[in-house]
């Protein structure tokens, strides 16, 4: 029987008391209609032998049009009839009033639940960024499931080779919580024990991977609770499979900064062998046949020899051709940029723009030292070509390299106020054997940043290099 819900029984019978009494009879009662079925109830009443007894006097309690009940009295006055009806219509109404309040409270509960559910729900699908783990994510849920439900404890587990795996417990679950656990994965269904005890199946790829038990404090669980449980489940096994692959992302992230970490060192190590090759070879040569040079010219002054010119010319192309390898040793490995930082050594590459006519500024370019190793070398490499290309293509006045850091991530820029040209046609460059741009993008890549290109023609030039956060700490 659905019952007709009353805000307070007992204070229906206290008003029941007051009632006979003002009216002067010997027992009242109420009987109430059953909201679906239409059918009367007894209810509350007082010095009645039973909510109805012959010869009594019935007053339908009437709200509007409805009928919600009816107060039988017995051995009332015949004069007190009108003032019974009049009782009966303030008791229709307070009636309607209590059973108004408690369908409100009845409303205000369910919604407090489904805020509590959705609550839960979100809070699940937030902790897959936050957690490490699977076992930590399995945490947040069993905890969750246990405030939901109101459950004295809560766990997450899974079938293992030996048994059950608990992956978190919230309290301590009686041990029926594995038996249902084990059973709601291999049926895929809720299980459902006294205690009672709520099992539901945590839902993977292929089938159920877990499950998610709540021991209950007694009695049978609402079927709403089951449901709620079930629903969260279902969440539990989204909010696994997700962190599933962000661990993937994570761990390919990792791999392609460590490939990129070697292939930029591979490279620096090559350009610096070389470097130490031309240093210790060639350039050694050069200096020495400069002064070899120097001293052919000397003799042949003193003799008054022809050929003077020619051995002065001789030492000085020498001289030149030591300064020439002594710049493709610097841009193969600076040095400056390990042991004097960034800035330094992007000033000897501007020192060089200037000698080409172009007025240079660097600015805040010791925030690039906060990057890794490898991460400063390709920043480097970066600006070399991008200060290069101005020199050669931009027919530019001016020349700015700067730094900095935001809140997303340390930046790196190259800008000129040349002639401009259009990026987006770089592709097509490539094929032409231009690789320089093409080649920034591709390390850029490597260390987890990337570059970005604005020009036009006639707005001159800018490259930015752009470290998102955590991508080049050092
Ligand atoms: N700062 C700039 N100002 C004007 N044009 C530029 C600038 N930077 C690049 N460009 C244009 O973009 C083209 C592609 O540049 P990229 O560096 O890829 O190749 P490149 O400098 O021509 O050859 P390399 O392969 O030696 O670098 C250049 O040929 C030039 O036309
Ligand atoms: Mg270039």
């Amino acid at each position: 029987m659905a019952a007709v819900r009353l805000g307070d029984p007992a204070g229906l019978e206290d008003c029941l008391s007051r009632l006979v009494r003002a009216l002067g009879a010997r027992g009242a009662g109420v009987r109430l209609k059953d909201a679906t079925s239409g059918v009367l109830h007894p209810g509350p009443s007082v010095g009645l032998r039973s909510a109805r007894e012959d010869g009594g006097h019935a007053v339908p309690l009437r709200v509007g049009d409805e009928t919600v009940g009816s107060l039988d009295l017995t051995d009332l006055p015949p004069d007190r009839a009108a003032d019974a009806a009049r009782a009966g219509i303030a008791l229709g109404l307070a009636i309607r009033t209590a059973q108004l309040f408690d369908g409100l409270q009845a409303r205000a509960r369910d919604l407090d639940r489904e805020v509590r559910q959705l609550m839960a729900m979100q809070e699940i699908a937030r902790a897959v960024t936050r957690v490490a783990t699977q076992e930590e994510l399995a945490l947040v849920v069993a905890r969750q499931a246990r405030r939901l439900l109101h459950g004295t404890a809560a766990a997450v587990v899974r079938p293992g080779t030996d048994g059950p795996v608990v992956m978190a417990q919230e309290g301590t679950p009686r041990t029926v919580a594995w038996t249902a656990g084990l059973a709601a994965v291999a049926s895929g269904r809720v299980q459902v024990l006294p205690g009672p005890e709520i099992a539901v199946p945590v839902p993977g790829e292929d089938g159920p991977v877990a499950a998610l038990v709540v021991d209950g404090d007694g009695g049978a669980p609402a079927d709403d609770d089951v449901d709620r449980l079930e629903t969260l489940g279902q969440q539990a096994g989204i909010a696994l499979a997700n962190l599933r692959l962000l661990e993937d992302l994570r761990r390919e992230q990792a791999r392609r900064a460590a490939v990129a970490a070697a292939l930029v060192h591979a490279q620096e190590e090559e350009r610096s062998r070389i470097a130490e090759d031309l240093h210790d070879g060639p350039v050694q040569e050069l200096v020495g046949l400069g002064l070899i040079l120097d001293a052919l010219a000397q003799e042949l002054r003193s003799a008054g020899a022809p050929g003077i010119e020619a051995a002065t010319r001789a030492s000085a192309a020498a001289r030149g051709a030591v300064g020439a390898l002594r710049e493709a040793i610097f841009d193969l490995h600076p040095m400056s940029l390990q042991e004097l930082g960034f800035a330094a050594a992007v000033r000897v590459v501007l020192q060089r723009a200037e000698g080409r006519g172009l007025r240079t500024s660097m600015d805040g370019l010791d925030a690039a030292d906060a990057l890794s190793v490898p991460a400063r070398t390709v920043a480097f490499r970066i600006v070399q070509e991008a200060v290069a290309n101005a020199v050669r293509h931009s027919g530019a006045g001016r020349l700015t390299v700067s730094a900095g850091g935001d809140d997303e991530g340390l930046w790196v820029e190259v800008a000129d106020d040349g002639r401009g040209f259009r990026p987006d046609e770089t592709p097509t460059r490539v094929e032409e054997g231009h690789l320089g741009l093409a080649a920034m993008r591709a390390r850029a890549r490597l260390a987890g940043a990337d570059v970005g290109v604005t020009s036009e023609p006639g707005r001159g030039t800018a490259v930015r290099l752009r470290f998102p956060p955590g991508s080049g700490a050092a």
